[in-house]
């Protein structure tokens, strides 16, 4: 894993730009894997001013809730137009956001996973991490190997949520969410987190051992996994000094 510990949130933002952007110009038609939720916000208002081209790039999210409309404020469906694709280019046939209305579940699922493959795969799956440590929504316990299906959302994450909901009973306990193992299957990702409140997930994922009690920590087996922290959020990393010093001194020639 590539640690990159940023002063503030506004600088790691910028590095996770400039990362997509790179990607978006070296591969017009990248396949992308987006995130919602307070984390990518700034990063999809960074890219939006940027103007890029969007006009080949195809787009997969992580996750949506089941049983919340489409047009419903807080549906994944409604964050993703609200905060992005409204400001881009994109063709709409190219955006893909599981449908948690669909008739059969489990069949939508699986051809998510086949869309996935058919578009040659995701080349960046960009992820937020849950204050207990959960990807996509592949809260603690989920199989490291799991794909795209139902989970159910822990209590915790449901009071996370809340704060974009009226009351923590208004969040959908039922979600859609890809699996570990099709997250794994990026050919890059880079996970974002901001706040204290992320540290010891943040943590326990870099520096822990390897266990689905903290689903982000299986990035430690990917190859090209990079993670976007401001300092707060790397305030509990034993190593934090290491990490910045091997992104101050990195070679030109590695640089995004
Ligand atoms: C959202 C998602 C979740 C969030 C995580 C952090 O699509 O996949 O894993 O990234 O719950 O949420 P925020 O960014 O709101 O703290």
């Amino acid at each position: 894993m590539e640690i990159i510990i940023q002063p503030t949130t506004e600088a790691a933002v910028s590095v996770a730009a400039r990362i997509i952007a790179r990607l978006l110009h070296d591969k017009p038609d990248a396949v992308l894997g987006l995130a919602t939720g307070s984390t990518p916000l700034p990063l999809y208002q960074a890219l939006i001013a940027m103007n890029l081209d969007w006009s080949k790039v195809t787009t997969f999210n992580l996750d949506e809730y089941i049983g919340l409309p489409r047009a419903h404020p807080q549906s994944y469906h409604s964050f993703m137009w609200e905060n992005l694709f409204q400001h881009i280019n994109i063709p709409k046939e190219n955006v893909h956001i599981p449908d948690g209305h669909a008739p059969d579940i489990p069949k939508f699922c699986s051809d998510y996973e086949i869309k996935i493959h058919e578009a040659g795969g995701i080349d960046l799956q960009l992820l937020g991490i849950g204050t207990d440590g959960h990807i996509g929504f592949n809260e603690p316990t989920s199989s490291l190997t799991s794909r795209t299906r139902i989970k159910t959302l822990t209590q915790q994450t449901c009071a996370d949520n809340a704060r974009f909901f009226g009351s923590e009973r208004e969040v959908p306990h039922h979600v859609i969410t890809m699996g570990i193992g099709t997250i794994m299957e990026a050919r890059q990702i880079l996970l974002l987190a901001f706040g204290c409140q992320k540290a010891r997930a943040v943590a326990e994922a870099i520096e822990g051992p390897i266990t689905s009690m903290n689903p982000a920590s299986v990035l430690q087996m990917h190859q090209t996994a990079k993670v976007c922290l401001d300092e707060a959020a790397a305030a509990k990393l034993q190593r934090a000094d290491y990490f910045r010093w091997v992104y101050d001194h990195k070679p030109e020639w590695q640089d995004f």
